[in-house]
């Protein structure tokens, strides 16, 4: 992959492809992880004295009233205050207006551009990879630089169209966490996946057995594995195109199941669930078996949270695990959304906290991360 200092961006109009698709209430960022971890990038940019033209998606834009929901104006705010330093605002994705304001671009200064996704409606053009749209978004700029790395896994016009017509490179962020993951992937570890979909954590489960000690299952995803040991999950979703696998990484002997959990009617051993009732966190029992199951010589990688801990009622394991791994200053990773949100919520400070949800995951399960592989062109 080329490296940003391989390029001569003094005085040159820079486009960087960050994610600022943060979580946001009524108007302001609740979380700026991504909009911090971004800080350096930019920063070198700004010593460089590169014109910086910074481009992000948020949400899903479906519909006109998703655009409303979806503007990037927090973030430019957010952003300003973190820098200590104006940070100009462009509404529009295409047309004189926006290509007045690059142009008008001095060295050092920066310009955050709206939501890509903006171009997904009425036409999935950003999504879609449109050519003529990467071709265009290309031509206001000199370089082009991946630090989006919780979008790797896109191939849109922003991560992956436009860089095929510029000469490209990866920010800090993005390197940071080929780095950290790759020793990851490579580590003796303990794994601990929550989360409701099993679908997304089979691929990863299957590609870090071999480094995996044992691996600690929690979340309603732990439905599938339960039943495919014969338990009855009542109404917690069983996903049963996945049985099988989850029936054979259950014959390795590394994956630990919940003994008991937490249903609508309280703590239940796994024989008195009943037809009408859902998992919905780990009973005590589980959560010391997880406790035990910790080897304190490995790092731990977690990912998802234990149980629905939005929920006081149902928020013990996951809080639990948060003290316990706090206290015995263990190595800990947090990969992506839920589980980043859970660590902030019970303060807990991880030894790496990845900005990647689907594309950590990907990039762990070994997948071929599209915007990174047109990276080492
Ligand atoms: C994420 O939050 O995982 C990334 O920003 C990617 O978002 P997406 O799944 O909407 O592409």
């Amino acid at each position: 992959m080329h490296n940003m200092k391989d390029l001569n961006l003094n005085n040159k109009k820079v486009i960087v492809r960050v994610d600022y698709n943060v979580p946001m209430k009524d108007g302001v960022v609740v979380d700026n992880n991504r909009i911090v971890s971004s800080l350096e990038t930019i920063n070198y940019l700004i010593s460089e004295n590169a014109k910086i033209i910074l481009m992000s998606h948020m949400g899903k834009i479906k519909t006109e009233e998703d655009k409303a929901n979806n503007t990037l104006l927090p973030v430019k705010s957010e952003l300003e205050r973190l820098l200590n330093k104006e940070v100009k605002f462009c509404g529009e994705l295409k047309g004189e207006t926006l290509e007045k304001e690059v142009n008008d671009l001095l060295p050092g200064e920066i310009l955050l551009l709206e939501n890509t996704r903006y171009m997904d409606y009425p036409e999935k053009l950003e999504s879609g990879c449109d050519e003529e749209l990467s071709k265009y978004w290309a031509s206001l700029a000199d370089a082009f630089i991946l630090d989006a790395f919780g979008s790797c896994h896109r191939a849109h016009a922003s991560t992956y169209g436009m860089a095929k017509y510029l000469p490209h490179a990866v920010g800090f962020l993005v390197e940071k966490e080929v780095k950290e993951l790759d020793k990851i992937k490579n580590e003796k570890k303990t794994l601990i996946l929550g989360g409701a979909k099993v679908s997304d954590k089979i691929g990863v489960i299957k590609n870090l057995l071999p480094t995996s000690e044992k691996v600690l299952i929690g979340g309603a995803m732990c439905a599938t594995f339960l039943e495919a040991k014969g338990v009855d999950t009542g109404k917690t979703f069983v996903d049963m195109d996945y049985l099988l696998e989850a029936r054979d990484l259950i014959n390795t002997g590394k994956i630990i199941l919940p003994i008991d959990v937490v249903t609508e009617s309280g703590v239940k051993s796994l024989e008195r669930i009943n037809e009408n009732e859902s998992i919905l966190d780990l009973g005590p029992e589980t959560i010391d078996l997880y406790k035990q199951n910790i080897n304190p010589d490995y790092m731990v990688l977690l990912n998802g949270t234990l149980g629905k801990y939005e929920e006081e009622k149902y928020e013990d394991a996951t809080k639990e695990m948060f003290e316990f791994l706090k206290d015995n200053n263990f190595k800990v990773v947090v990969c992506g959304g839920d589980g980043a949100s859970a660590a902030k919520k019970y303060n807990f400070t991880p030894y790496y906290l990845s900005t990647g949800g689907g594309a950590s995951l990907e990039y762990l399960e070994g997948k071929e991360l599209p915007a990174l592989k047109i990276m080492e062109d």
